[in-house]
Protein backbone atom coordinates (compact mmCIF):
# COMPACT_ATOMS: atom_id res chain seq x y z
CA UNK A 1 0.00 0.00 0.00
CA UNK A 2 0.95 3.77 -0.64
CA UNK A 3 2.15 5.13 2.33
CA UNK A 4 4.65 7.41 4.51
CA UNK A 5 6.64 4.73 5.39
CA UNK A 6 8.94 5.24 3.01
CA UNK A 7 9.09 3.06 -0.19
CA UNK A 8 11.65 0.36 0.16
CA UNK A 9 9.06 -0.17 3.37
CA UNK A 10 6.20 -0.08 1.25
CA UNK A 11 7.55 -2.24 -1.57
CA UNK A 12 10.23 -4.49 -0.08
CA UNK A 13 8.84 -7.49 -2.04
CA UNK A 14 9.32 -5.44 -4.81
CA UNK A 15 12.82 -3.67 -5.05
CA UNK A 16 16.03 -4.93 -5.27
CA UNK A 17 17.03 -4.39 -1.48
CA UNK A 18 19.17 -6.98 0.20
CA UNK A 19 19.20 -5.19 3.65
CA UNK A 20 16.29 -3.39 4.60
CA UNK A 21 17.98 -2.50 7.88
CA UNK A 22 20.39 0.07 6.11
CA UNK A 23 17.92 1.81 3.96
CA UNK A 24 18.47 5.36 3.67
CA UNK A 25 14.94 6.70 3.24
CA UNK A 26 13.38 10.49 3.47
CA UNK A 27 9.17 8.87 3.80
CA UNK A 28 9.15 9.87 -0.04
CA UNK A 29 6.65 7.87 -1.87
CA UNK A 30 2.65 7.71 -1.24
CA UNK A 31 1.82 10.49 -2.73
CA UNK A 32 -1.72 11.77 -3.66
CA UNK A 33 -3.63 11.02 -6.76
CA UNK A 34 -6.13 13.87 -6.89
CA UNK A 35 -9.18 13.39 -8.90
CA UNK A 36 -9.45 17.12 -11.23
CA UNK A 37 -12.83 18.80 -10.75
CA UNK A 38 -13.04 21.44 -13.11
CA UNK A 39 -10.56 20.80 -16.18
CA UNK A 40 -12.77 17.42 -16.77
CA UNK A 41 -15.36 19.65 -18.25
CA UNK A 42 -13.19 21.12 -20.65
CA UNK A 43 -11.91 18.10 -22.38
CA UNK A 44 -14.98 17.13 -24.26
CA UNK A 45 -15.02 14.01 -23.16
CA UNK A 46 -16.28 11.77 -20.22
CA UNK A 47 -13.23 11.30 -18.45
CA UNK A 48 -12.07 10.97 -15.01
CA UNK A 49 -8.63 12.64 -15.09
CA UNK A 50 -5.92 12.45 -11.80
CA UNK A 51 -3.25 13.87 -11.29
CA UNK A 52 -0.49 12.13 -9.09
CA UNK A 53 1.28 14.58 -7.20
CA UNK A 54 5.44 13.89 -6.98
CA UNK A 55 5.91 17.37 -5.79
CA UNK A 56 4.80 16.06 -2.40
CA UNK A 57 7.92 13.57 -1.77
CA UNK A 58 10.32 14.77 0.47
CA UNK A 59 12.53 17.28 -1.86
CA UNK A 60 9.26 18.15 -4.02
CA UNK A 61 10.41 15.75 -6.76
CA UNK A 62 9.61 12.49 -8.30
CA UNK A 63 13.19 11.78 -7.81
CA UNK A 64 12.86 10.61 -4.29
CA UNK A 65 11.30 7.16 -5.34
CA UNK A 66 14.67 6.68 -7.20
CA UNK A 67 16.66 8.09 -5.01
CA UNK A 68 16.07 6.16 -1.65
CA UNK A 69 16.99 2.87 -3.66
CA UNK A 70 19.83 4.19 -5.64
CA UNK A 71 21.44 5.86 -2.43
CA UNK A 72 20.64 2.84 -0.03
CA UNK A 73 22.60 0.86 -2.97
CA UNK A 74 25.53 3.36 -2.79
CA UNK A 75 25.76 2.79 0.82
CA UNK A 76 25.69 -1.35 0.63
CA UNK A 77 28.81 -1.17 -2.43
CA UNK A 78 30.48 1.38 0.20
CA UNK A 79 30.53 4.13 -1.97
CA UNK A 80 32.19 7.49 -0.38
CA UNK A 81 29.85 9.76 -2.37
CA UNK A 82 27.11 10.16 -4.79
CA UNK A 83 27.80 12.28 -8.43
CA UNK A 84 25.21 13.09 -11.27
CA UNK A 85 24.61 15.58 -13.86
CA UNK A 86 21.22 17.45 -13.30
CA UNK A 87 18.56 20.05 -14.72
CA UNK A 88 17.91 20.64 -10.85
CA UNK A 89 15.97 17.89 -9.50
CA UNK A 90 18.46 15.13 -9.10
CA UNK A 91 20.71 17.66 -7.69
CA UNK A 92 18.20 18.16 -5.08
CA UNK A 93 17.46 14.61 -4.07
CA UNK A 94 21.11 13.31 -4.78
CA UNK A 95 22.11 16.21 -2.06
CA UNK A 96 19.33 15.35 0.49
CA UNK A 97 19.74 11.50 0.32
CA UNK A 98 23.41 11.43 0.63
CA UNK A 99 22.86 14.02 3.45
CA UNK A 100 20.97 11.72 5.20
CA UNK A 101 23.64 8.39 4.03
CA UNK A 102 26.48 10.89 5.40
CA UNK A 103 28.48 10.72 2.17
CA UNK A 104 28.96 13.39 -0.26
CA UNK A 105 26.94 14.63 -3.36
CA UNK A 106 28.65 15.67 -6.24
CA UNK A 107 26.28 17.35 -9.31
CA UNK A 108 27.11 18.64 -11.88
CA UNK A 109 24.50 21.33 -13.07
CA UNK A 110 23.89 23.90 -16.57
CA UNK A 111 25.25 27.15 -15.29
CA UNK A 112 22.47 29.39 -14.86
CA UNK A 113 19.87 26.96 -16.12
CA UNK A 114 18.26 25.61 -13.26
CA UNK A 115 15.40 26.61 -10.90
CA UNK A 116 16.30 28.70 -7.88
CA UNK A 117 14.51 26.72 -5.87
CA UNK A 118 16.26 23.42 -6.89
CA UNK A 119 19.58 25.06 -6.90
CA UNK A 120 18.93 26.46 -3.07
CA UNK A 121 18.24 22.98 -2.20
CA UNK A 122 21.26 21.20 -3.42
CA UNK A 123 23.05 24.06 -1.61
CA UNK A 124 21.56 23.95 1.84
CA UNK A 125 22.04 19.88 1.55
CA UNK A 126 25.51 20.72 1.62
CA UNK A 127 26.34 19.16 -1.97
CA UNK A 128 29.15 19.96 -4.03
CA UNK A 129 27.67 22.35 -6.98
CA UNK A 130 29.71 22.22 -9.87
CA UNK A 131 28.73 24.67 -12.76
CA UNK A 132 29.31 23.45 -16.42
CA UNK A 133 29.30 26.22 -19.02
CA UNK A 134 27.27 23.72 -20.62
CA UNK A 135 23.82 21.70 -21.36
CA UNK A 136 22.96 18.50 -19.02
CA UNK A 137 23.63 16.15 -22.16
CA UNK A 138 27.59 17.66 -21.97
CA UNK A 139 27.20 17.25 -17.76
CA UNK A 140 25.92 13.02 -18.84
CA UNK A 141 28.85 12.33 -20.47
CA UNK A 142 31.26 13.50 -17.94
CA UNK A 143 29.84 12.00 -15.05
CA UNK A 144 29.61 8.63 -16.60
CA UNK A 145 33.03 8.94 -16.58
CA UNK A 146 33.60 10.00 -13.25
CA UNK A 147 31.93 7.53 -11.52
CA UNK A 148 33.74 4.79 -13.90
CA UNK A 149 37.13 6.39 -12.62
CA UNK A 150 36.26 7.20 -8.51
CA UNK A 151 34.78 5.43 -5.57
CA UNK A 152 31.77 7.24 -6.04
CA UNK A 153 28.25 6.13 -7.49
CA UNK A 154 26.10 7.60 -10.34
CA UNK A 155 22.77 8.62 -9.31
CA UNK A 156 20.92 9.65 -12.37
CA UNK A 157 18.48 7.24 -13.96
CA UNK A 158 21.39 5.00 -16.20
CA UNK A 159 21.48 4.01 -12.22
CA UNK A 160 18.86 0.75 -12.71
CA UNK A 161 18.22 0.79 -9.11
CA UNK A 162 16.45 4.23 -9.58
CA UNK A 163 13.59 3.00 -12.13
CA UNK A 164 13.22 0.62 -10.03
CA UNK A 165 11.77 3.17 -7.01
CA UNK A 166 10.39 4.93 -9.56
CA UNK A 167 8.44 2.00 -10.96
CA UNK A 168 6.32 2.29 -7.87
CA UNK A 169 4.65 5.84 -8.49
CA UNK A 170 2.62 3.08 -11.32
CA UNK A 171 1.85 0.49 -8.33
CA UNK A 172 0.41 3.62 -6.12
CA UNK A 173 -1.78 4.16 -9.21
CA UNK A 174 -2.94 1.07 -9.34
CA UNK A 175 -4.00 0.35 -6.03
CA UNK A 176 -5.91 3.42 -5.70
CA UNK A 177 -7.67 3.16 -8.97
CA UNK A 178 -7.81 -0.17 -8.32
CA UNK A 179 -6.43 -1.32 -11.73
CA UNK A 180 -4.32 0.27 -14.47
CA UNK A 181 -5.92 3.63 -15.69
CA UNK A 182 -6.66 3.57 -19.82
CA UNK A 183 -4.20 6.66 -20.47
CA UNK A 184 -1.00 7.80 -18.64
CA UNK A 185 0.51 10.97 -19.81
CA UNK A 186 3.83 12.34 -18.54
CA UNK A 187 6.82 14.60 -19.40
CA UNK A 188 9.90 13.46 -21.20
CA UNK A 189 13.27 14.63 -20.38
CA UNK A 190 16.39 11.95 -19.92
CA UNK A 191 13.36 9.41 -20.32
CA UNK A 192 13.86 7.46 -17.37
CA UNK A 193 10.41 7.96 -15.78
CA UNK A 194 8.26 7.13 -18.75
CA UNK A 195 10.47 3.84 -18.96
CA UNK A 196 9.74 3.15 -14.92
CA UNK A 197 6.26 3.48 -15.17
CA UNK A 198 5.64 1.43 -18.15
CA UNK A 199 7.95 -0.97 -16.34
CA UNK A 200 5.77 -0.98 -13.07
CA UNK A 201 1.96 -1.48 -15.60
CA UNK A 202 3.88 -4.45 -17.08
CA UNK A 203 4.83 -6.25 -14.35
CA UNK A 204 1.45 -5.23 -12.84
CA UNK A 205 -0.50 -6.50 -15.75
CA UNK A 206 1.69 -9.38 -16.46
CA UNK A 207 3.07 -8.68 -19.46
CA UNK A 208 6.62 -8.28 -21.26
CA UNK A 209 8.30 -5.98 -22.10
CA UNK A 210 11.79 -4.69 -22.88
CA UNK A 211 11.99 -2.01 -20.19
CA UNK A 212 11.58 -5.10 -17.68
CA UNK A 213 13.87 -7.15 -19.62
CA UNK A 214 16.59 -4.30 -19.65
CA UNK A 215 16.15 -4.18 -15.61
CA UNK A 216 16.60 -8.30 -15.48
CA UNK A 217 20.01 -7.96 -17.34
CA UNK A 218 20.85 -5.00 -15.51
CA UNK A 219 20.14 -6.52 -11.91
CA UNK A 220 20.50 -9.71 -12.56
CA UNK A 221 19.65 -12.20 -9.35
CA UNK A 222 18.41 -8.52 -7.30
CA UNK A 223 15.70 -8.20 -10.04
CA UNK A 224 12.35 -8.38 -8.12
CA UNK A 225 8.80 -8.24 -10.07
CA UNK A 226 5.92 -6.66 -8.62
CA UNK A 227 3.69 -9.51 -9.70
CA UNK A 228 1.46 -9.76 -7.08
CA UNK A 229 0.19 -6.26 -7.58
CA UNK A 230 -2.30 -7.02 -10.25
CA UNK A 231 -3.73 -5.16 -13.39
CA UNK A 232 -6.18 -6.01 -16.08
CA UNK A 233 -4.95 -3.98 -18.99
CA UNK A 234 -2.42 -1.41 -19.29
CA UNK A 235 -2.53 2.08 -19.85
CA UNK A 236 -1.53 3.66 -23.39
CA UNK A 237 1.45 5.84 -22.48
CA UNK A 238 1.62 9.66 -23.80
CA UNK A 239 5.24 11.22 -23.59
CA UNK A 240 5.66 14.99 -23.97
CA UNK A 241 8.39 16.66 -24.73
CA UNK A 242 9.02 20.48 -24.66
CA UNK A 243 8.94 21.74 -28.56
CA UNK A 244 12.92 23.13 -28.20
CA UNK A 245 13.46 20.10 -26.73
CA UNK A 246 11.97 16.85 -28.31
CA UNK A 247 14.94 14.79 -29.84
CA UNK A 248 12.50 11.55 -29.58
CA UNK A 249 9.48 13.08 -31.60
CA UNK A 250 12.17 14.54 -34.39
CA UNK A 251 14.23 11.06 -33.87
CA UNK A 252 17.61 13.14 -33.68
CA UNK A 253 19.65 14.51 -31.22
CA UNK A 254 19.06 18.18 -30.18
CA UNK A 255 22.49 20.24 -29.93
CA UNK A 256 21.35 22.94 -28.10
CA UNK A 257 18.04 22.39 -26.60
CA UNK A 258 15.80 25.43 -24.88
CA UNK A 259 12.63 25.48 -23.34
CA UNK A 260 11.41 27.36 -20.30
CA UNK A 261 10.55 24.36 -18.60
CA UNK A 262 14.26 24.21 -17.67
CA UNK A 263 13.78 20.40 -16.24
CA UNK A 264 13.42 18.75 -19.60
CA UNK A 265 15.63 20.82 -21.31
CA UNK A 266 17.56 17.62 -22.69
CA UNK A 267 17.96 16.93 -26.22
CA UNK A 268 20.00 13.69 -25.67
CA UNK A 269 17.89 11.56 -23.88
CA UNK A 270 19.95 8.61 -21.97
CA UNK A 271 16.82 6.06 -21.80
CA UNK A 272 15.93 7.02 -25.32
CA UNK A 273 15.79 3.69 -26.37
CA UNK A 274 13.47 2.50 -23.21
CA UNK A 275 10.78 5.23 -23.72
CA UNK A 276 10.39 4.35 -27.47
CA UNK A 277 9.76 0.74 -26.40
CA UNK A 278 7.13 2.20 -23.93
CA UNK A 279 5.55 4.20 -26.33
CA UNK A 280 5.18 1.28 -28.93
CA UNK A 281 4.02 -1.76 -26.65
CA UNK A 282 1.84 0.62 -25.12
CA UNK A 283 0.12 1.81 -28.34
CA UNK A 284 0.82 5.54 -27.63
CA UNK A 285 3.15 8.36 -28.76
CA UNK A 286 5.34 11.05 -27.60
CA UNK A 287 4.43 14.53 -28.80
CA UNK A 288 5.90 18.11 -28.06
CA UNK A 289 4.17 20.89 -26.60
CA UNK A 290 5.30 24.49 -26.86
CA UNK A 291 6.68 26.49 -23.78
CA UNK A 292 3.36 28.94 -24.27
CA UNK A 293 1.50 25.46 -23.84
CA UNK A 294 3.13 24.69 -20.91
CA UNK A 295 3.09 27.87 -19.16
CA UNK A 296 -0.87 28.05 -19.86
CA UNK A 297 -1.28 24.52 -18.67
CA UNK A 298 0.61 25.36 -15.17
CA UNK A 299 -1.54 28.77 -14.45
CA UNK A 300 -4.82 26.66 -15.95
CA UNK A 301 -3.49 24.01 -13.20
CA UNK A 302 -3.30 25.97 -10.58
CA UNK A 303 -6.63 28.71 -10.67
CA UNK A 304 -8.92 26.16 -11.55
CA UNK A 305 -7.77 23.06 -9.27
CA UNK A 306 -5.41 24.76 -6.90
CA UNK A 307 -2.11 22.27 -7.42
CA UNK A 308 1.25 24.59 -8.43
CA UNK A 309 3.51 22.28 -9.97
CA UNK A 310 6.40 22.91 -12.05
CA UNK A 311 6.35 23.86 -16.29
CA UNK A 312 8.36 20.63 -16.77
CA UNK A 313 5.24 18.67 -15.30
CA UNK A 314 2.51 20.99 -16.56
CA UNK A 315 3.50 19.40 -20.10
CA UNK A 316 1.54 16.60 -19.35
CA UNK A 317 -1.70 18.82 -18.69
CA UNK A 318 -0.63 20.27 -21.79
CA UNK A 319 -0.56 17.27 -23.80
CA UNK A 320 -3.91 16.39 -22.49
CA UNK A 321 -5.41 19.77 -23.90
CA UNK A 322 -3.82 19.40 -26.93
CA UNK A 323 -5.16 15.62 -27.36
CA UNK A 324 -8.74 17.36 -26.36
CA UNK A 325 -8.37 20.02 -29.09
CA UNK A 326 -7.33 17.57 -31.98
CA UNK A 327 -10.64 15.31 -30.52
CA UNK A 328 -8.05 12.60 -29.54
CA UNK A 329 -9.22 11.25 -25.77
CA UNK A 330 -10.99 8.35 -25.17
CA UNK A 331 -14.83 8.23 -24.95
CA UNK A 332 -14.93 7.57 -21.45
CA UNK A 333 -12.65 5.67 -18.64
CA UNK A 334 -9.58 7.16 -16.75
CA UNK A 335 -6.62 8.97 -17.30
CA UNK A 336 -3.92 9.94 -15.24
CA UNK A 337 -1.58 13.19 -15.44
CA UNK A 338 1.71 12.50 -13.74
CA UNK A 339 3.14 16.17 -12.14
CA UNK A 340 6.57 15.23 -11.65
CA UNK A 341 7.89 18.49 -9.76
CA UNK A 342 6.13 21.34 -7.12
CA UNK A 343 5.74 24.44 -8.36
CA UNK A 344 7.66 26.35 -5.75
CA UNK A 345 10.81 24.46 -7.27
CA UNK A 346 10.75 27.70 -10.03
CA UNK A 347 9.21 30.84 -7.89
CA UNK A 348 10.98 32.72 -11.14
CA UNK A 349 8.89 31.14 -13.89
CA UNK A 350 5.88 31.98 -11.93
CA UNK A 351 6.20 35.23 -11.09
CA UNK A 352 7.17 36.08 -14.70
CA UNK A 353 3.77 35.17 -15.42
CA UNK A 354 1.79 37.72 -13.52
CA UNK A 355 -0.52 39.46 -15.78
CA UNK A 356 -0.63 42.74 -14.04
CA UNK A 357 2.10 44.48 -11.69
CA UNK A 358 0.85 43.92 -8.01
CA UNK A 359 -0.40 46.75 -7.08
CA UNK A 360 -0.06 48.12 -3.49
CA UNK A 361 -3.23 50.09 -1.80
CA UNK A 362 -3.33 52.39 0.91
CA UNK A 363 -4.22 50.30 4.28
CA UNK A 364 -8.05 51.60 4.33
CA UNK A 365 -10.91 49.57 4.38
CA UNK A 366 -12.71 51.56 1.51
CA UNK A 367 -10.42 50.77 -1.56
CA UNK A 368 -9.97 47.36 -0.58
CA UNK A 369 -13.42 46.45 -0.01
CA UNK A 370 -13.81 48.20 -3.70
CA UNK A 371 -10.81 45.83 -4.88
CA UNK A 372 -12.57 42.88 -3.37
CA UNK A 373 -16.61 43.85 -4.61
CA UNK A 374 -14.97 44.10 -8.46
CA UNK A 375 -13.56 40.72 -8.12
CA UNK A 376 -17.16 39.12 -6.83
CA UNK A 377 -19.24 40.92 -9.39
N1 LIG B 1 9.80 16.49 -14.68
C1 LIG B 1 10.70 17.01 -13.84
C2 LIG B 1 10.22 17.99 -12.83
C3 LIG B 1 12.06 16.63 -13.91
O1 LIG B 1 12.93 17.16 -13.08
C4 LIG B 1 12.45 15.72 -14.91
C5 LIG B 1 13.84 15.31 -15.05
C6 LIG B 1 11.47 15.19 -15.75
C7 LIG B 1 10.15 15.60 -15.61
C8 LIG B 1 11.77 14.21 -16.82
O2 LIG B 1 11.97 12.94 -16.31
O3 LIG B 1 14.25 12.60 -17.17
O4 LIG B 1 12.92 10.70 -16.29
O5 LIG B 1 12.30 11.78 -18.45
N2 LIG B 1 14.80 15.83 -14.42
C9 LIG B 1 16.18 15.38 -14.42
C10 LIG B 1 16.98 16.15 -13.40
C11 LIG B 1 16.79 15.28 -15.74
O6 LIG B 1 18.22 16.25 -13.54
O7 LIG B 1 16.42 16.61 -12.42
P1 LIG B 1 12.92 11.93 -17.11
Amino acid sequence: MSSRRGLIAAYHDYLPVANTAAVVTLHEGGTPLIRLRHIPAMLGAPLEVYVKYEGLNPTGSFKDRGMTVAVTRAVEEDKRGVVCASTGNTSASAAAYAARAGIKAFVLIPDGKIARGKLAQAIIEGAVVIQIKGNFDQGMELVKEIAAQSNVALVNSVNPYRLQGQKTAALEIIEVLGDAPDRHYLPVGNAGNISAYWMGYCEAAGEDSFCVRQAQQALGGAYKTAARITASHRPVMVGCQAAGAAPIVCGRKIDNPETVATAIRIGNPQSWEMAEAARDESGGRIGACTDEEILKAQRLLAEREGIFCEPASAISIAGLLKDAAAGDLPRGGKVVCTLTGHGLKDPDTAMMQTRDALASVAPELAPISELIASHLT
